[in-house]
C-alpha cells in the first residue's frame, strides 16, 4: 500500500502574524507545486496566524495546506460560553484542512482527556478537517517498557465508536513526550515498533485494509540530521516537526529527505 507522506510543521506558540506570513512565504518560494502532488506539506501556525498563512496559499498558490494546533471539543449550542476557545466552524471557515489534537502539551497543560480528544476527532471529521491525533508515552512509561500498551490504549480511546471509514481519514502522530523539544530521540527501530503497534491497533478498530492506508507520523526532535533514519521505516509515513519547522531551510530539507526516502523524487 502506497501512502501519501506528510511533513507537518507545528509552530506552537511561536511567531507573530508577520513572522508567520514571512516563514510561509519563504517555504512557498522554495517549493514547486509538483513537490506537493505526491506528499502533503502542512503548516500549523498559532490560531491568530491561520488566516495569514491561508492568504499565502490563496495569493501565492502555495502548494501546502494550513492546519490548526487544537480545537474545542463541543459545537457551540446556542450561546457559546467558552471564553478563549476556538470552534471547529471557525477553523473550517479559515480553510483549515488539518488540525492537531491530543498533543502532549495540550494534554498536560490544558486538561485534554482521551474522551475530549475523541469528541474533537468526531467534530473535525464531520467538518472535513483531517485530525492529526497525537499519542506518546512519558519517560517513566518508556523506562517501564509499557510504551506499546500505553500508546495503543491512547489510540483506541481517541477513535472509540468512530466509523471505520472515518478512522481511515485520520492521521496518527507518535510523539514520545521525552523526545519533544529535548534533542533526545528513540532508535528508528524503537519508533518503528511503536508505529507498527499503532497500525495493528488501527487494524483491530477499522480492519486491515483501512489500517494499511492510514498515515502514521513520527514526531519529537526530528530534524534534517535524523529525518532519514525515521522516514526509512515501513510504518512511518512522515513527520510532525516542532523546532526545526521554524527554520524554513531545515523544514524544506526534511521535505526533500522525505521525497527521496519515500521514492517520490
Ligand atoms: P519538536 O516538537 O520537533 O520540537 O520536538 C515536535 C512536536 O511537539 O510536535
Amino acid at each position: 500500500m502506497k501512502r501519501k507522506p506528510i511533513v507537518a510543521g507545528n509552530w506552537k506558540m511561536n511567531l507573530t502574524w508577520s513572522s508567520c506570513v514571512r516563514l510561509a512565504q519563504t517555504i512557498s518560494d522554495n517549493l514547486v507545486s509538483t513537490d506537493c502532488e505526491t506528499m502533503d506539506v502542512v503548516l500549523c501556525p498559532p490560531f491568530t496566524s491561520i488566516k495569514g498563512v491561508s492568504n499565502v496559499i490563496d495569493f501565492d498558490h502555495a502548494p501546502f495546506a494550513v492546519g490548526a494546533q487544537d480545537v474545542h471539543w463541543e459545537m457551540p449550542d446556542g450561546v457559546a460560553a467558552c471564553t478563549g476557545d476556538i470552534s471547529v466552524e471557525m477553523l473550517a471557515d479559515l480553510n483549515c484542512e488539518f488540525c492537531i489534537i491530543g498533543h502532549s502539551e495540550r494534554r498536560d497543560d490544558n486538561g485534554d482527556t482521551d474522551e475530549r480528544i475523541n469528541m474533537k476527532a468526531r467534530l473535525l471529521l464531520e467538518h472535513n478537517i483531517i485530525p492529526i491525533i497525537c499519542c506518546g508515552e512519558s519517560e517513566e512509561i518508556n523506562k517501564a517498557k509499557q510504551t506499546n500498551e500505553f500508546v495503543s490504549g491512547q489510540v483506541r480511546r481517541a477513535l472509540e465508536g468512530i466509523d471505520p471509514r472515518d478512522i481511515g481519514r485520520c492521521v496518527i502522530a507518535y510523539e514520545p513526550i521525552w523526545a519533544i523539544g529535548t534533542g533526545n530521540v528513540p532508535t528508528p527501530e524503537g519508533a518503528q515498533d511503536v508505529c507498527a503497534t499503532i497500525r495493528n491497533t488501527l487494524s483491530d478498530l477499522a480492519g486491515e485494509d483501512i489500517a494499511s492506508e492510514i498515515r502514521i507520523l513520527y514526531g519529537g526532535s526530528m530534524k534534517p540530521e535524523n529525518a532519514e533514519v525515521f522516514l526509512k521505516e515501513n510504518d512511518i509515513d512522515g513527520g510532525l516537526i516542532g523546532g526545526a519547522a521554524l527554520d524554513a531551510m531545515k523544514f524544506l530539507d526534511i521535505i526533500k529527505i522525505c521525497q527521496r526516502v519515500k521514492g517520490l523524487s
